[in-house]
């Protein structure tokens, strides 16, 4: 069996948790990381054992041994940077959001596929087997008729360089906005007929707090909250005629309940013993990369791109600017 030797561009704190989710797996080997520092490299490899450590992000898609590349950076930066990976033919993993825009995002797909190279979107969620599970229980008729959604994800991280800044393309939405966003689509589709949103800005002119309701084509509604200074229950519910689904974490799913018409727990799902969740989007690009798709089922480049056209229409809407709009 071929062992995919993975490299790391960006060595910050999402860049460890992958670290931590390689080692664990099978097939796959720590094999380089870059930094834009040499030094910093070199200590990231020392603690998680990558055989390679580059000073430059280049150096890195230039190695012939590396079989995958993680984009771990701020979303500012995915789109230069793996344009770059997939210019030197380079299959790409590249964390959420995918790019700062749509405009970006189209760009570096329409490259990708003229280059023929697989690219895809890390945003784990969608690649979960319990994600997976939710829409089966949806469709399954559990809760009859689904109607309303509501979910919320925020965390305390207004003091984070990138999520402050408008260069970095921070704000909510783009770091966690858009897990309620992806949850709202993997449960009622996307055939919506309008949105309605509001937003307080932080000081610096990037999004803090929000709340969107997505009105559907056939009736549903999703309500969406996200804030960047607040810690939630990060609780999804989905509602139907019958019943409802209650979803403990929408970023990553830990359990699912189902309640009956009488406000009973019917059943309990969990999500299956795991090491970070993020082993999954890893094998479903090796898997891609294998079969020589260019996308991967659990985000089709289709999704990635909607996403991201949301995302900026609600920018749009609230004046959030990032200079390279
Ligand atoms: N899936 C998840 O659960 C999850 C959770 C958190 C974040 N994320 C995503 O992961 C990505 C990185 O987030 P993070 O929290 O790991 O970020 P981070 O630690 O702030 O930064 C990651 C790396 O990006 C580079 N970088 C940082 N600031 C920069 C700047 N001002 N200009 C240019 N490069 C800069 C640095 O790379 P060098 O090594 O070159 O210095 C840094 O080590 C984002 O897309 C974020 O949305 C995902």
């Amino acid at each position: 069996m071929k062992v995919y030797k993975i490299g790391i561009i960006g060595c910050g704190r999402i860049a460890q948790k992958m670290a931590t989710t390689l080692g664990g797996m099978k097939g796959v080997a720590r094999y380089a990381v870059a930094s834009r520092s040499k030094e910093k490299a070199e200590h990231f490899a020392r603690e998680w054992q990558f055989a390679k450590a580059y000073g430059s992000y280049e150096e890195l898609a230039n190695d012939p041994e590396v079989d995958l590349i993680y984009i771990a950076t701020p979303h500012s930066h995915h789109y230069e940077q793996a344009r770059m990976c997939i210019g030197k033919g380079k299959p790409v993993l590249c964390e959420k959001s995918f790019t700062a825009n749509a405009r970006q995002a189209e760009s570096l797909l329409a490259y990708a596929k003229e280059k023929g190279v697989f690219v895809t979107e890390a945003i784990w969620t969608r690649y979960l087997p319990l994600s997976l599970k939710i829409q089966e229980l949806i469709h399954s008729g559990i809760i009859g008729t689904p109607y309303t959604l509501s979910a919320n994800l925020s965390y305390p991280v207004s003091y984070k360089e990138r999520i402050q800044r408008p260069e970095l393309a921070g704000g909510a939405l783009l770091d966690i906005g858009v897990y309620t966003l992806n949850f709202a689509a993997m449960a009622f589709g996307t055939e919506i007929e309008r949105m309605e949103s509001s937003c307080l800005l932080a000081d610096t002119g990037v999004d803090a707090q929000e709340n969107i309701t997505l009105f559907y084509k056939d009736g549903k509604m999703a309500s969406l909250q996200s804030s960047i200074y607040a810690k939630s229950d990060r609780m999804g519910v989905i509602s139907g005629d019958k019943g409802q689904l209650i979803v403990e974490n929408i970023n990553c799913p830990q359990s699912v309940r189902v309640i009956d018409d009488d406000y009973n727990v019917s059943a309990v799902y969990y999500a299956p013993q795991c090491i970070t969740g993020f082993e999954y989007q890893v094998y479903a690009s090796i898997e891609a990369i294998e079969k020589g798709w260019l996308e991967s089922p659990y985000m089709p480049h289709a999704e990635t791109l909607r996403i991201m056209r949301q995302m900026d229409e609600l920018r749009k809407s609230w004046g959030v600017v990032f200079p390279c709009d």
